[in-house]
């Protein structure tokens, strides 16, 4: 899909579809009160056109509601579809990412293969605060992230997909920060995708090999310096950790590291980004039941997210220097594969010093394995500030459903710049503590330390576990594994990998500019 950029006026747009949005101004209630729905736009022309329909009663702006009319009177489009915000105080840019969306997913089945999204501009007395710059970014990551369809293998795939897509902003606009922000909208709406198109791939379409081939593939394109390696290099690093999650697999593991080193940028923070990358969880010796073990095709979703950041800052450059580093594995049970009860030595944070030993406990919390090392790797590269993404535990999809994703970090200005990114980005992360008694939880008799803690507070132990290799050097944990794939269709967005995380990881790391 092609996205542009139009300040022309919305009446004088040629085009197969023209959507704007509305909101409900209603703020009565009882069941004899109409909706009061609201356009926002400033052009009596749309309004007028748009006029019987929203007196009608019919359509009441609710939160991705559409309505559409053919042939509007006194507009050159062809079709004219109303888009709902929902109640005025909905009406956020958040809510804008969505309608945008949902303008896509409703021309796609439709086979109209263009389509013009007008960003809000509602009047002045409506009292909305929707800055035309964050509109128009949000409205393109929208309709970019509404555009994925996930069924890539149907082998009679009907091509309806939509062509282009044009943002109208009014011409009274500062035009070179609108546009900015629509250059921006691009880089990120596409690198999401890139990130749910990776975490869509089956388990035997993308393996460790093909991620790291795909990430270099993207490196390459983009500028990143890239360095993909297997077996002999991690065990010429002493990561006995992640190479133990790879031991029973026929695939090999792949150690992907992607740096963005900016021309002039000498010292200042490095920011470290580790992705879980296992491209198959069974659980190995400690396999899962079949039902849903699917799904496991996306425990690869933290990597891909740290991908999908890792391409938009490539074409962003932000004056910062950041490390990619992703540990891609299968973990699969054979006659080769780690059993419970075995002693793996990790990466040791330097040359002197001894690894941490793990006692495995449960072959299926492999993912804090792989990040073990890939945390360790990322210090020892030099990164002075962390930030991990992982589909890690059941546990915290448990303890926050499929709504936030749990956060954690061992420093609290380092969070802080992340929460505040996600007023950007409209994520949900929540959260979550850290402390000395979680640890207690995996102390190992044998060695240092055991890869569960047990049922109760499995998010936290499995982040206390990361944490002891963070240690402190300032980190975040990203525990996706409720949110990185979407269980149902929504108006604005299909089921299937959602590309959680690139976006708000993405603000986190401008914020070190
Ligand atoms: N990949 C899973 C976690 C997961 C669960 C991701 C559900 C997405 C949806 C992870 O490797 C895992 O198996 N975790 C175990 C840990 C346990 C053995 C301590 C879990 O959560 O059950
Ligand atoms: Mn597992
Ligand atoms: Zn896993």
């Amino acid at each position: 899909m092609r996205a542009e950029l139009s300040f022309a006026s919305l009446a004088q747009i040629e085009t197969e579809l023209l959507a704007v949005t509305a909101v409900d101004t209603q703020t009565a209630k009882g069941p004899n009160v109409k909706p009061a729905p609201v356009l926002l736009t400033s052009e009596a022309a749309v309004s007028a056109a748009a006029a019987r329909v929203l007196s009608s009663g019919e359509f009441k702006a609710g939160s991705n509601e559409t309505v559409l009319l053919h042939a509007p009177a006194g507009l050159k489009a062809k079709r004219l579809l109303i888009v709902g915000l929902g109640k005025k105080s909905k009406a956020t840019v958040h809510a804008v990412r969505n309608a945008a969306g949902t303008a896509v997913r409703y021309t796609k089945p439709r086979a109209i293969r263009q389509l013009v999204f007008a960003v809000p501009d509602p009047s002045a007395d409506l009292g909305l605060t929707l800055p035309s710059t964050d509109c128009t970014r949000a409205a393109v990551e929208g309709s970019f992230l509404g555009d994925f369809d996930p069924d890539t293998y149907r082998s009679e795939r009907k091509d309806v997909s939509v062509q282009s897509v044009t943002l109208a902003a009014q011409a009274s606009a500062d035009q070179t920060a609108i546009r900015t922000a629509f250059n921006e909208g691009v880089i990120l709406g596409e690198s999401q995708n890139f990130a749910r198109s990776l975490v869509n791939e089956p388990g035997n379409k993308l393996t460790p090999t093909i991620l790291g081939q795909r990430a270099a593939k993207m490196a390459s394109e983009t500028g990143l310096k890239s360095e993909v390696s297997s077996t002999d290099k991690l065990h010429e690093l002493k990561m006995g950790a992640f190479w133990s999650v790879s031991q029973g697999s026929a695939e090999p593991p792949a150690l992907i590291v992607l740096k963005y080193e900016p021309a002039g940028v000498k010292d200042g923070p490095i920011l470290g980004l580790v992705g879980k990358g296992i491209t198959f969880d069974t659980g190995g010796i400690s396999i899962k039941p079949s039902d849903n073990m699917e799904k496991m095709k996306y425990d690869m979703a933290g990597g891909a997210a740290m991908i999908g950041a890792m391409r938009a800052i490539a074409l962003l450059k932000p004056k910062v220097r950041v490390i990619g580093i992703v540990c891609a594995a299968e973990n699969m049970p054979s006659g080769t594969a780690q059993k419970p009860g075995d002693v793996q030595t990790a990466m040791p944070i330097a040359d002197e010093k001894p690894g941490k030993t793990i006692e495995i406990i449960n072959t299926d919390a492999e993912g804090r394995l792989v990040l073990a090392d890939g945390i360790t790797y990322a210090r020892r590269l030099g990164a002075t500030h962390l930030i991990d993404a992982a589909t890690l535990t059941g546990a915290c999809v448990v303890a926050l459903g499929m709504i936030n994703a749990g956060a954690f970090s061992n420093d609290d200005p380092t969070f802080e710049k992340f929460q505040a990114g996600l007023a950007t980005t409209g994520e949900k992360f929540w959260r979550m503590p850290l402390s000395d008694e979680y640890y207690d939880m995996i102390r190992s008799d044998i060695g240092d330390i055991k890869n569960t803690g047990g049922r109760w507070g499995g998010a936290v132990t499995a982040a206390e576990f990361l944490h002891a290799f963070a240690e402190d050097t300032p980190w975040i944990h990203l525990d996706i594994a409720g949110l990185a794939w979407i269980e149902e269709n929504k108006p604005f967005i299909a089921k299937g990998p959602s590309g959680v995380g690139v976006r708000s990881i993405l603000e986190w790391v401008r914020s070190y500019e």
